[in-house]
Parts: structure tokens; sequence; C-alpha cells
């Protein structure tokens, strides 16, 4: 069996684990603040503040700015559910827009299609690894300066785009840091903003609200979404080697690209100019024969996944809303193996049997 995934731990990971074991610093100790400084730095944003997971990392960074109770905030239809989670958990409406073909990033004219007085936010997904475009990106906050752009980086750490860098796009920007991440803590979320009182106030929301600890005085409820200092020694290990992990994605999506390009039936991701694609997953859109590859690859061992089922028809939301693009990828997406232990003779034996099905 071929799995989809399989994260890759370096000897610097398991030092620093192992060491910050045996000095006793498990729960808090310096590298918390190490790999926000770290991470804040890759990301050239000024603060970073970690949390457990991606999904609180939307929560905590939708919390912070505060947005009218209410108000409505733009999503690509086709990502995860932690997008819509933390809009409906802060309290805020949803409004599904569609992705582009080419990138599966979110399209800019369908957000601005879905554009009220009420829109008070758009989240921004760099999906698979691509980071958004940054001149349309930019274009659109000098055209609506005011509504936030809440950047979700989770899958595209170390990516860039002219030079911007993932995470360093939107007002406020979150990562996760889960086990098929490109840095890994295991289960793991950061929030990044150059705003001070943004910073002040997510070391608050994500510890309690404490103000006092001492006194045990909380300026209101509130939860412990705290990372802890080992799963930092092991993101900090991560961190110190991400270029070699986003070299072997780079192989592999390489490798992968030799043998689909040619072939007409079959749509590879996006990597255009100025564009570093991480490539978190690598993905294919197959225009023949979808399930019968989908079958190819179980009867032969090699693990996938599909492309994320639309936001807008999750049985909780059940619109009737047709969004076309997100439904499409969907519909004739397929997520094929990638990580750094992936063999060349593996990656063609996985093309193989999708080429044979795909003529
Ligand atoms: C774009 C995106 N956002 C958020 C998350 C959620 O992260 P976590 O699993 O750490 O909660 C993921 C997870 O894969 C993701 O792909």
């Amino acid at each position: 069996m071929i799995p989809i995934f399989q994260p890759h731990y370096y000897k610097e990971d398991q030092r620093l684990a192992i060491q910050t074991i045996r000095e006793g610093y498990v729960t808090n100790g310096p590298h918390i603040l190490e790999f926000e400084k770290q991470f804040a730095a890759l990301c050239n944003r000024k603060y970073a503040v970690t949390c457990s997971n991606g999904t609180v990392a939307l929560y905590l960074a939708i919390k912070a700015l505060n947005l009218p109770k209410g108000s409505e905030v733009i999503l690509p239809s086709m990502t995860i559910v932690s997008c819509l989670t933390a809009i409906v958990e802060n309290g805020l409406k949803p409004i599904f827009c569609d992705i582009d073909n080419e990138t599966w990033n979110i399209d800019y004219k369908s957000v601005e299609s879905k554009i009220t007085k009420d829109t008070s936010a758009v989240i921004v997904v760099n999906t698979y690894g691509l980071v958004v475009d940054t001149d349309k990106t930019l274009e659109f906050k000098q055209k609506y300066p005011h509504i936030q752009i809440i950047e979700d980086a989770s899958e595209s750490h170390g990516a860039f785009h002219k030079e911007v860098m993932a995470g360093s796009i939107g007002d406020i920007s979150t990562f996760s840091f889960y086990a098929n991440k490109i840095v890994t803590t295991g289960e793991g979320g950061m929030v990044l903003t150059d705003d001070e009182s943004i910073y002040k106030e997510l070391l608050q929301s994500r510890n309690l609200n404490f103000i006092e600890r001492k006194k045990y005085i909380h300026s209101a409820a509130g939860f412990n979404f705290r990372l802890t200092n080992l799963q930092c020694a092991l993101g900090l290990g991560q961190l110190q080697n991400i270029q070699k992990t986003i070299k072997h994605r780079k192989r592999v999506a390489y490798k992968y690209n030799s043998f689909f390009s040619k072939n007409s039936n079959i749509q590879i991701p996006f990597e255009g100019k100025e564009y570093s694609n991480v490539y978190w997953y690598y993905g294919i859109v197959v225009k023949k024969n979808y399930d019968k590859v989908l079958k190819a690859l179980e009867d032969n061992g090699i693990e996938y996944r599909h492309f994320f089922y639309p936001l807008h028809k999750q049985p909780f939301i059940d619109s009737k809303e047709v969004i076309k693009n997100s439904e499409f990828s969907f519909e004739n997406g397929i997520l094929l193996p990638i990580f750094n232990k992936l063999t060349t003779s593996q990656i063609r034996f996985i093309s193989e049997v999708i080429l044979k099905e795909v003529q």
C-alpha cells in the first residue's frame, strides 16, 4: 500500500524533542516563543501566536478582528470545513464563492459578485500549496479597504508569489501544523499579524483570557488553546529543514508532471511564472473515466483523497446554489501520494495506473 502522506521527522526534531523531555519543560518553555519568532520571520510578519491547531487558529483570527456581529464573511466553497466553522462559531454569516478552475484558489470575480453592504471579511486560502495571486489580492485590498482579508496559509508553508511569502498576504494569517503539513508539530496552529493590539488580544484569547494569572482574574470566559513547548521543539526542528521538505515536494510533483502533462484529459497543478508552489498535496483533475481511475488506484493499493467536498453542499448547510468550479473540482479531482520518501519508481507506478485508464 502506498499511503497518501507520511510525516517526515528529521534528526534535529528528535534531538530537540528528547532534550525538551529531559529538561522537563514539556508544557511551557522557551521553544514556544522561539518557534513563533522564527515562523514570523519566515513569513515576514511582526507577530505570531501558536495555538492548538489550524481550525482554532482561524477561529482566533476571526475573533481578534472583532467583526460586526452577524456580518458576512466570504469564503471559497472548495476548502476545509474549518474555515466555515470559524465563521459560524464567531456568530458571522458564511457566504460561499467559487474558485478559479486553473489554480483552485479563490476567484476574485466571484468574491466581488458576493459583496454586499454587510460584507466584513474574506477568507483567502492558498490551496494545495499555491499562494493566491498577490497582485489581484492587492488590487482587491485597494478597492475594498473596509473588507478584512484572512489568509489561510495552512497548506502553503514556505510558498511564495513574486517574493511575497505565504502568511504575509492577509491582514491576518493562519497556519496548521497537522501531521500531513509541510511543517508539523503533530497537531498545532498559528496566527500571524503585524498589529500589536491584535497580537495582545490573541495572547489573551488562546489562554483563558487571563488578566492576572496569580489572582485568576479573566476579561471574559475563554478556552485553553495553547500549544506545548514539546510541540514547538518539534516545530523548530521541522522549520530548520523546511527547504529540504519543499525540495522533495517539488521533486515528486515535477516527476508526476512529466508523466501527466501530455495527456489532455488530466489537469496538473498550476505553478505559473514567479510562483513557488510547495505542493502540500499533488492534485489532478481527471476529465475522463474518473470512477475507473479511482477503482484502479484502490485495486493497486494506492491511497488517494477527493478534493474538498463543496462547503455549500455540506448536509448542515444544504444550499441549492450552484457553485460550478467548486463542484466540478470535487467531482473530478484526486489528490495523489506525496511525501519525502516517495520514490521515482512509486511515482512512475502510480502514474501508469492512472494513465492506463485515461487514454
Ligand atoms: C486550508 C486549511 N485550513 C485549516 C485546516 C485545519 O487545520 P487543523 O487540522 O490543524 O485544524 C486545514 C487542514 O488540513 C486546511 O487544509
